[in-house]
C-alpha cells in the first residue's frame, strides 16, 4: 500500500461520474492539485458494462480513482425505480473497483451515502453502526448496492492489500444538483419549488412530509475538499463519515431556502408524502481527528446553490 501522504500532483486521476454534482465538484477541486484528469462520458463508457470498463482501465491505467458515479435520487426515485437502483449501483461499483485493482490503480475512494445506515441507528450516526439493523425500506435497493461496494473495498484491501478507502457523505447540495420535479433530493426540490412559487406569485408552497425530520446538509464543494483531504491523508479499512455534524428540521430548513429565494408566501406541509428516516446526522469526530471540518455556512451555501440554479435553468446543459 502507498505511504501517506498520498501525493496527487502529477498523477493520472480518474473521476467516475464527472458530470454529476459530486464528480463535477471533484473536478473543480482537483484543478488546484495539478493532476492529469481522466473522465469517461457515459456515451463512451457505460459503467454497467464490465467489458467496456475493463477495456478503458487497460488503456488509461489511472493511478487514483474517485468513484462518484452512481444512480442517485430522492425518496420517490429510490422507491419506484428499485430494480434500476439495485442493478446499476451494484454493476458500477463492482466493475470499477475490480478494474481499478486488476489494472493497478494505486488508490481508490468509494463514495457511499448516509441514507444507507440502519433506519433507527443511534444518532449521531457513527461509522460502526453500519449493518447493525434494518434499512429504510424506501431506499433498501440503493443501500444494499452501496453496502456491497463498501464490502468490496474492504475485501480488496484485506485480500489484495489494495489502498482502497470508503467515505460516507451526508446529504449534499450545490452546483450541478438534480432539479427533476419528482426525482430530486430535498434541497434541489425546495429551491425549485420556492423559486417557481415566487415567479408565479403563489400564496402557498406545500413541503413534502411533516417538516419534523431532522437532516444535515453539506455544500458539495466542501465535500470535494474533504475527499481530496482524505485521499491524501487517510488509508485504513474503517469508513469515514463526511458531514457538518449539525442538523436542522426540514421546516426550519425550508424557511432558510424560502428566505434565500425571496419567496414570501405561506409554507405548508403535505403529511401524505413520506418523511423517510426521522433523523439523520453524522458523527464527524473521526473526520475531525483526521484534520478536516466543513467551512461553508448553510445560509451561504444555499445562496450559492440558488445562484447556480438560476444560471443552470437559464443555460440548460447541452444534453
Ligand atoms: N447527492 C447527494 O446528496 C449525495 C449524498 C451522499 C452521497 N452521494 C454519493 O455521491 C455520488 C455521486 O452522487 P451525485 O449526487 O453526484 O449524483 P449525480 O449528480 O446523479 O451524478 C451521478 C453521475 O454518475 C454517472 N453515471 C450514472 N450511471 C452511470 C453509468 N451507467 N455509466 C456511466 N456513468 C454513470 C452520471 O452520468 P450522466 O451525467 O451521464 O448521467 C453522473 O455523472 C454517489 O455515489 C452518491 O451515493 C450523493
Amino acid at each position: 500500500m502507498a505511504s501517506l501522504p498520498f501525493e496527487l500532483r502529477g498523477k493520472t486521476v480518474y473521476v467516475a461520474g464527472h458530470r454529476g454534482m459530486v464528480g463535477s465538484a471533484l473536478v473543480r477541486r482537483l484543478a488546484a492539485e495539478h493532476v492529469e484528469l481522466l473522465t469517461t462520458p457515459r456515451n463512451e463508457v457505460d459503467l454497467r458494462d464490465q467489458a467496456a470498463v475493463n477495456a478503458w482501465f487497460a488503456t488509461r491505467r489511472p493511478q487514483a480513482v474517485f468513484l462518484a458515479a452512481a444512480k442517485v435520487g430522492g425518496i420517490v426515485a429510490n422507491n419506484t425505480l428499485r430494480a434500476e437502483f439495485l442493478y446499476d449501483n451494484l454493476a458500477i461499483a463492482s466493475n470499477v473497483i475490480h478494474a481499478a485493482h486488476v489494472h493497478g490503480a494505486e488508490k481508490l475512494m468509494f463514495l457511499g451515502s448516509s441514507c444507507i445506515y440502519p433506519k433507527l441507528a443511534p444518532q449521531p450516526l457513527r461509522e460502526d453502526s453500519m449493518l447493525t439493523g434494518p434499512l429504510e425500506p424506501t431506499n433498501e435497493p440503493y443501500a444494499i448496492a452501496k453496502i456491497a461496494g463498501f464490502k468490496m473495498v474492504e475485501a480488496y484491501r484485506s485480500q489484495y492489500g489494495a489502498d482502497f478507502i470508503n467515505v460516507m457523505p451526508t446529504n449534499l447540495y450545490g452546483r450541478g444538483d438534480n432539479y427533476h420535479p419528482e426525482y430530486s433530493h430535498v434541497v434541489a426540490a425546495l429551491i425549485r419549488r420556492f423559486h417557481e412559487a415566487k415567479v408565479a406569485g403563489a400564496k402557498e408552497v406545500a413541503v413534502w412530509g411533516t417538516g419534523t425530520p431532522r437532516r444535515e446538509f453539506l455544500y458539495v464543494d466542501d465535500l470535494a475538499d474533504a475527499c481530496i483531504h482524505l485521499m491524501k491523508n487517510y488509508s485504513d479499512s474503517e469508513l469515514v463519515n463526511i458531514g457538518t455534524g449539525e442538523d436542522i428540521t426540514i421546516a426550519e430548513f425550508a424557511r432558510v431556502v424560502a428566505a434565500t429565494v425571496g419567496y414570501t408566501g405561506e409554507i405548508g406541509f403535505d403529511a401524505s408524502r413520506p418523511d423517510g428516516t426521522p433523523r439523520k446526522l453524522l458523527d464527524v469526530s473521526r473526520l475531525a481527528k483526521l484534520g478536516w471540518r466543513a467551512s461553508t455556512k448553510l445560509e451561504d451555501g444555499i445562496r450559492l446553490a440558488y445562484q447556480a440554479y438560476l444560471s443552470e435553468i437559464r443555460e440548460p446543459a447541452e444534453c
